[in-house]
């Protein structure tokens, strides 16, 4: 599989204008999926769930939808994106799988960082692991990160490759990621953004350094911290399968959960 990752700066609030820029980026895109950041057309920082609530949209009747609907048709790919998520009077940070055929997967972000708390509803889906071109991708979103048992609990379900969309303000994810990888065995995309979503009420600064990382903890692909940059690698699944980290070791069947008390 050809996987990549967009490293993108929205202009905050300028949605139809951040989705021009996404599909003319990926139009020259030679992967079969690509990940986007978090909140990638709204920008981040709002000043309320009011804003965030007039920037939000519904899924199945949003234009930026459509629009990457049909560019991964004339291109033949898939892609995840980041998306404020409206549902009736509820407001998610989630993430969308998008093909040809249009949306077929939302995940809802579980863990909500700082802010994000008063602005939207936390995830209500269960995490899960699906088919695409073959490889087992899971999904989380950027300060998901922080909690392992995400990862854990898609390497169980049979992940290869775990995409992640991000918006990351903290140092420290990057060099995490590589060891989620090794502890699980699997490829991540980390795809985050940089910039800054300057606002009458503060400003935030993003650290981009996105990168795609191997089960064996190798760096694919990492990104210069402010930069736009659109990077494809190719991955093989199988490298996600055998799980052994010695003849002897297997990183899912040696564990001992009779002796992990989670709750
Ligand atoms: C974050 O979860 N956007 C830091």
């Amino acid at each position: 599989m050809r996987v990549g990752y967009l490293q993108f700066r929205p202009r905050f609030g300028e949605v139809e204008r951040n989705c021009d820029r996404i599909v003319e980026l990926l139009r020259g895109a030679d992967a079969d999926l690509i990940v986007l950041p978090e909140l990638p057309f709204t920008g981040y920082y709002f000043r309320n769930r009011s804003e965030l609530r007039r920037l939000a949209e519904v899924p199945s009747e949003s234009s930026t939808v459509e629009r990457l609907r049909d560019l991964c048709r004339s291109r033949g790919m898939y892609i995840v994106t980041g998306f404020a998520e409206k549902d009736g009077d509820r407001l998610f940070n989630s993430a969308l799988l998008i093909g040809p055929r249009g949306l077929t997967w939302t995940y809802r972000k579980i863990h909500l960082f700082h802010l994000e708390k008063r602005w939207f509803d936390p995830g209500d889906l269960p995490l899960e692991v699906r088919r695409v071109r073959g490889v087992r991708v899971g999904m989380m979103i950027c300060i998901d990160w922080v909690f392992p048992e995400v990862t854990r609990t898609l390497a169980l379900q049979g992940m290869d490759l775990l995409v992640h969309p991000s918006n990351l303000v903290l140092g420290h994810c990057q060099g995490v990621m590589v060891s989620r990888c090794i502890e699980n065995g699997v490829f991540a995309v980390t795809t985050n953004r940089y910039g800054e979503d300057k606002r009458p009420h503060g400003s935030i600064r993003f650290t981009g350094r996105s990168q795609i990382v191997a089960p064996d903890g190798g760096v694919l692909a990492r990104s210069p911290s402010q930069r736009e940059e659109l990077v494809v690698r190719e991955i093989d699944p199988a490298q996600a399968r055998h799980k052994r980290i010695t003849p002897r070791n297997h990183l899912l069947r040696d564990r001992r959960p009779e002796f992990y008390r989670l709750n």
